[in-house]
């Protein structure tokens, strides 16, 4: 037998293996349906805050008013950055993409982390809160660097959603707007065993910290096939512009076998079970913004795409232009989704530590059988 003959089963994008078990979340295919910690998520978007899930995805329950009042108060309280953070945040080149800058800056802050050298689970969750509470300021911090303008404090006071826009826009937007981000914030918090969350998985398997592996999981989520795909919809929105030519703009992608961003999903294959929420906000930010034109290609651009390919969207296709009429700046999506999913990143950090095995596969070797090495004067 040959040793081609001899190749086991490879499964190329792991496609179809159970890695691992979990408790986070649940992802059923059959019923396009999502569970956080058995919470179906469309009801968390409809009934809670982003903090109340945040609290959910780490302990496992829902807060009560008091837990929940001491969350807030936690995590507020430890918003701000470090002044030498702030001066390297100013330092960055100013074309880099804001992603780059975010995930500089979370890897900046684990060699500030008072606790750097701990990697105990009770230090670890620490650490997970003391991102969350700081990811929106390095976001507001680098996108206002950018544009020239000073970094604006954080205010204690404001939720999560509120706090995001007055450090970014520096104000705080009406109650319609906020809950249509704080549901984005709900829908993008975790997603079991995707590209970053298995990223940051792998690295914590090592005996590596907090901020290495969210780090690494801001690198995974920058991929226009993963978390990239929210900031290639809203520039393919544009490109396409209006929708009387949509039909034909996709008619292109499809003679040119393109992939058309915001479509399609390793897991999902007839819907993605965040999306009709997602779409509901999106649509209710376009009444208030007085601007159904991104809609309207989308619609066009969904219906095309499930008659002609049978091919859903995924959550990145309606959060697009959603941000886009929350007026945030294309490159601020993707960063947003880290604001975000650093929740889940970090639960799974933490379930992964709890129950930890050196993640190893093997590779089947298709190179060039063992040689002689010639020497340096045989090689001319
Ligand atoms: N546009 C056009 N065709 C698509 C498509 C898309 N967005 N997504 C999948 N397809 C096609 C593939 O080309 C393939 O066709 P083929 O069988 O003729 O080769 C078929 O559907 C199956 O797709 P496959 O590539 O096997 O799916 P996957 O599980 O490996 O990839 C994604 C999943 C998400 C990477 C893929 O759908 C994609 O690249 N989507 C666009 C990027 C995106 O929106 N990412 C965000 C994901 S949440």
């Amino acid at each position: 037998m040959s040793e081609a003959e001899k190749q086991p089963e490879v499964f190329k994008g792991l496609v179809g293996v159970y890695a691992d078990v979990s408790a986070v979340s649940k992802v059923m295919p059959e019923t396009n349906s999502l569970t956080y910690r058995g919470y179906a998520v469309q009801d968390l978007a409809e009934n809670c805050s982003f903090e109340e899930v945040s609290y959910l995805l780490w302990e496992g329950e829902l807060p009560t008013r008091a837990q929940l009042a001491a969350f807030h108060q936690e995590t507020a309280s430890q918003r701000e950055i470090s002044p030498t953070l702030h001066r390297v945040i100013r330092e960055f080149p100013h074309d880099a993409h804001p992603m780059d800058a975010i995930r500089t800056a979370v890897s900046f802050m684990g060699l500030e982390d008072p606790e750097a050298g701990d990697v105990s689970h009770a230090a670890q969750y620490r650490k997970a809160k003391r991102l969350f509470a700081k990811i929106p300021t390095c976001i507001g911090a680098t996108y206002r660097a950018t544009k020239g303008l000073p970094a604006v404090t954080p205010n204690p006071a404001h939720s999560f959603a509120e706090n995001v826009f007055n450090l970014v826009q520096g104000r705080v937007p009406e109650p319609e707007v906020l809950k249509a981000f704080d549901v984005s914030m709900i829908l993008y918090a975790e997603h079991t065993f995707n590209a970053s969350t298995y990223t940051a998985r792998l690295v914590t398997s090592t005996g590596a910290d907090m901020h290495g592996a969210i780090t690494a999981g801001i690198a995974a989520l920058k991929g226009p096939l993963h978390g990239g795909a929210n900031e290639a919809v809203m520039h393919m929105l544009k490109e396409i512009g209006d929708p009387k030519i949509a039909r034909e703009w996709l008619q292109s992608r499809f003679d040119h076998r393109a992939l058309v961003m915001g479509f399609g999903h390793r897991v999902y294959k007839s819907g993605d079970s965040r999306v009709p929420t997602m779409k509901k906000y999106a649509e209710k930010m376009a009444e208030v913004v007085q601007d159904r034109t991104w809609m309207e290609i989308s619609r066009i651009l969904a219906d095309e795409m499930l008659t002609k390919k049978n091919i859903h969207p995924n959550l990145d296709f309606p959060a697009g232009p959603a941000y886009h009429l929350m007026g945030f700046e294309i490159p601020l999506f993707t960063p947003l989704f880290v604001a975000s999913r650093v929740t889940g990143w970090s639960a799974h950090v933490l379930e992964q530590q709890a129950d930890n095995r050196l993640i190893r596969p093997l590779s089947w070797y298709i190179g060039l059988e063992q040689r002689p090495m010639p020497s340096l004067t045989a090689r001319g």
